[in-house]
C-alpha cells in the first residue's frame, strides 16, 4: 500500500511540473523539448517576463528558476544545474555551463540606505547577471547581482562572487578573487 502511495505521489509531482511546462509554452516561453527537469523543480516564471531554455538543458531536483516582471532568464544549450540551486531574476547562462549543487544566483539586493525605516519597506534593486559558456561553478557558490563571468572560468566551491570574473580564470573565496588562469601551466 505504502509502495502504491509513494508511486502515486511521484506521479502527481511530475504531473504538476508537466502542467507548468505546458502553460509556459502556451504563453510563448521557449523551453526546448529536450530539456529535462528533476523532481520538485519549480519554474516560478512571471507572465511578464521572458524565459528561454535551450536544447539539452538539465535541471536536477529541488532547484528553482524564478523571474519577476520584465526579467529575462536564459539558459543556453546543454546547461546543467545540479540539485537545490536557485536562479532568480535577469540571468543569462551560456552554453555548456555546469552549476554545482546548492548554488545561488540572484540578481536582486534589498535597499538599505535609509536607517530610519525597516529594510523590508525600502524596496529592491535588480542588476542582471551574465554567465558565459563552458563555465563551471562549484557547490554552494553565491553569485551576486550585476556580476559577469567570462567564458571557460571556474568558480570554486563556496565562493561568493561580488565582482566580474575574467574568462579562463579560476576564482575562489569570499569575496572571490582570482586564484589562477587556466591557460597557465604550473
Ligand atoms: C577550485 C577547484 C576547481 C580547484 O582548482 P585548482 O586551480 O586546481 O586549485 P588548486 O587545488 O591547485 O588550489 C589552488 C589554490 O586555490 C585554493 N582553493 C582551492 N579550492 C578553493 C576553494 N573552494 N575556495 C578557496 N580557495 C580554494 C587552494 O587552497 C590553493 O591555494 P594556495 O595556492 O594558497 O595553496 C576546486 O578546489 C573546487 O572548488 N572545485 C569545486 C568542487 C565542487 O564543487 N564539486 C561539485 C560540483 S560539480
Amino acid at each position: 500500500m505504502a509502495h502504491i502511495a509513494a508511486w502515486l505521489f511521484r506521479k502527481m509531482q511530475g504531473a504538476e511540473l508537466y502542467l507548468t511546462l505546458r502553460a509556459l509554452r502556451a504563453k510563448g516561453q521557449r523551453i526546448a523539448s529536450t530539456a529535462t527537469f528533476g523532481p520538485r523543480v519549480q519554474l516560478r516564471i512571471h507572465p511578464e517576463s521572458t524565459l528561454e531554455i535551450g536544447e539539452g538543458v538539465r535541471v536536477l531536483q529541488d532547484s528553482w528558476l524564478i523571474s519577476h516582471p520584465g526579467n529575462t532568464l536564459v539558459l543556453g544549450e546543454r546547461v546543467f544545474i545540479s540539485q537545490h540551486c536557485t536562479v532568480s531574476g535577469s540571468v543569462r547562462i551560456g552554453d555548456d555551463t555546469l552549476i554545482g549543487g546548492y548554488v545561488t544566483i540572484i540578481d536582486g539586493n534589498h535597499v538599505i540606505g535609509d536607517t530610519s525605516r525597516p529594510i523590508a519597506e525600502q524596496g529592491g534593486v535588480q542588476k542582471p547577471i551574465d554567465i558565459g559558456s563552458d563555465v563551471w561553478i562549484g557547490s554552494n557558490a553565491v553569485i551576486l547581482q550585476g556580476v559577469r563571468i567570462g567564458d571557460h572560468a571556474v568558480v570554486a566551491a563556496n565562493a561568493t562572487v561580488t565582482r566580474d570574473v575574467p574568462a579562463w580564470s579560476v576564482v575562489g573565496g569570499t569575496p572571490a578573487s582570482v586564484l589562477r588562469d587556466r591557460r597557465e601551466t604550473s
